[in-house]
């Protein structure tokens, strides 16, 4: 059994979600950062934000939106029972942004990039033995 503090948070089944007492609602959302997966329960709450305990990723309340994006935490489904919460943790945790930009890095890799045009701007190169400046 969880408690959770007025206007804080905790965590519940086995750290995997997050619980958040939001005026008189319980929020429960997955309790990994969107970034690196670090468990948001000893974030910083203030005015409806919750912020990341590691590098302040922010996040709305109630949505769970990360601020300035559309997407955002993972709802969890709870049902509640007079002063009781029960939790329905999920099964399979979703990929964290980090890893989901490193499968995407791994697949663009391995595509032919041999027609690519590298190339950006109409900038000129100048060698070292003849520096000169160039505009575009
Ligand atoms: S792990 Fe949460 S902001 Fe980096």
């Amino acid at each position: 059994m969880t408690d959770v503090p007025d206007g804080g948070c905790a965590a519940a089944a086995d750290a995997r979600v997050l619980l958040i007492r939001h005026g008189d609602e319980i929020l429960a959302f997955e309790n990994r950062c969107l970034h690196k997966d670090t468990p948001l329960h000893e974030g910083h709450l203030t005015d409806a934000i919750l912020a990341c305990p590691l590098h302040h990723w922010r996040y709305e309340l109630p949505s769970g939106r990360l601020v300035g994006h559309s997407v955002g935490l993972p709802r969890v489904p709870i049902q509640t029972d007079g002063g009781r919460i029960r939790v329905i943790p999920p099964e399979e945790p979703p990929a964290s942004i980090s890893a989901l930009l490193r499968d995407h890095a791994r697949t663009w890799s391995r595509t032919d990039n041999s027609s690519r045009d590298t190339s950006a701007g109409p900038y000129g190169v100048a060698s070292s033995s003849s520096a000169e400046e160039t505009s575009p």
